[in-house]
């Protein structure tokens, strides 16, 4: 008999992971099943990026290992667009990492910095790679919970104090997932500045930056006095460039961080595929331009999804950033139900608040991933499901 590790024994259920079998089932038997679950748009990559690993597949040196260093062009293009969209120089070569999707590079990054006993502060709700790296590392995670009232940022200032002695480690995600929160400059000048006085790691998960609307705009970490001596800020080409099946994305920030985290890749992985390396040199070349048109059509399936889900009975905040809606639910309705009753009714699939972690309880999220007639379509279905809901929590209390 193999036992498990109490590492793999300590991380929680996938939130996902039940959903496709869910669907699968309701699809088979006919329901018009519409999708709100994983931030995955219904925008195709952009041509430049298809056409230019199209290209790369032909080269056979694009086949070849491409290791931690990757493809130079990439690193070179990931830091001209930090350049241009942040003002921020990095060294494409010590300072730059491709990474194989930012999920890898984030969940890996504890392993550079955690020792027997250390805490990694991890927001709640939030987005699972934070839990999942700190706990395989061997972290002690302090679960920071994101509260409505406090605009859902992760205060530094309510962990205990002997809490953040022992931090190696926070993750902090704005725009954030799940609940498309922004970070005001305040906010983060002061995070910074406890992070510099506790030697605390500060990751910055800018995966949302670019899915930003009406006059927003999201900034990166190092834009804060003071950062470059605490932060690694990681990127995605996922959600800018619908490109989440090519697991793309890039770590940037002082070489000894970069450095650190390249030298726990270098035993785990062999780097992105060239030709994916390729392709992402292509599109962040032209990033503003591929960008803007997926931008704005997200700005209208938020305002669509806004305005049904209110028609629909929902309070629900017009986010400046992300993908997602995160909805409130009339106090008593659990989370999970809901959800259930959604997808198992009604046909829209959504993720439950507790997904996320206890502190999620009391909402659900939407991800802005197909158009605005079907947003509309869904939100109409929600507003039914929630009534039955209501009404199936009526008769058991009864
Ligand atoms: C907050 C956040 N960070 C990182 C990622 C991972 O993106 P990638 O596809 O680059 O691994 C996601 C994906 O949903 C996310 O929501």
């Amino acid at each position: 008999m193999i036992g498990f590790s109490e590492r793999l024994r300590a991380l929680p259920g996938y939130p996902l992971a039940e959903i496709p079998a869910i669907k699968r089932r309701l699809i088979e038997r006919g329901m018009d099943v519409i999708d709100l679950g994983a931030g995955d748009n219904d925008t195709p990559p952009p041509a430049v990026a298809v056409d230019a690993m199209t290209a790369a597949l032909r080269d056979p040196a694009y086949s070849k290992y491409g290791f931690q260093q990757g493809l130079p062009e990439f690193r070179r293009a990931a830091s001209h667009w930090i350049e241009r969209r942040f003002g921020v120089a990095w060294n494409p070569a010590t300072e730059i990492l491709p990474l194989i999707g930012s999920k890898e590079g984030i969940s890996h990054l504890p392993l550079a910095v955690i020792n027997p006993g250390d805490v990694a502060i991890v927001p709640e709700p939030g987005y699972q790679a934070y839990l999942g790296g700190a706990l395989l590392a061997g972290a002690t995670p302090h679960i920071a919970p994101l509260r409505a009232d406090r605009g859902f940022l992760l205060e530094l200032d309510d962990v205990p104090a002997a809490t953040l002695d022992r931090a190696k480690i926070v993750f902090l995600n704005y725009p954030n997932n799940p609940t498309a929160a922004v970070a005001p400059r305040d906010y983060l000048e002061r995070t910074v500045r406890i992070c510099r006085e506790r030697g605390i790691l500060l990751c910055y998960d800018n995966a949302y930056c670019d899915l930003t609307f009406d006059d927003y705009r999201a900034p990166s970490i190092f834009e804060i006095p003071g950062a470059a001596d605490v932060a690694i800020e990681c990127f995605s080409l996922s959600k800018s460039f619908s490109m989440t099946g090519w697991r793309l994305g890039f770590a940037a920030g002082p070489a000894p961080f970069v450095g650190a985290l390249t030298r726990v890749k270098s035993y785990v992985d062999t780097g992105p595929f060239l030709a994916v390396q390729k392709a992402g040199a292509a599109a962040l070349d032209r990033a503003e331009e591929l960008v803007r048109p997926i931008r704005d059509e997200l700005e209208r399936r938020r305002d669509a999804a806004v305005a049904a889900l209110r028609t629909a009975g929902f309070t629900v905040e017009s986010p400046k950033a992300a993908m997602y809606l995160w909805i409130p639910l009339p106090a008593g309705i659990a989370s999970a139900t809901y959800a259930r009753r959604a997808l198992e009714d009604f046909g829209v699939v959504t993720l439950p608040g507790s997904g996320f972690g206890p502190a999620g309880e009391g909402f659900f999220r939407i991800a802005l991933t197909v158009g605005a007639d079907r947003l509309s379509e869904a939100a109409e279905r929600l507003g039914r499901a929630l009534e039955a809901t209501r009404r199936g929590a009526l008769a058991t209390t009864a």
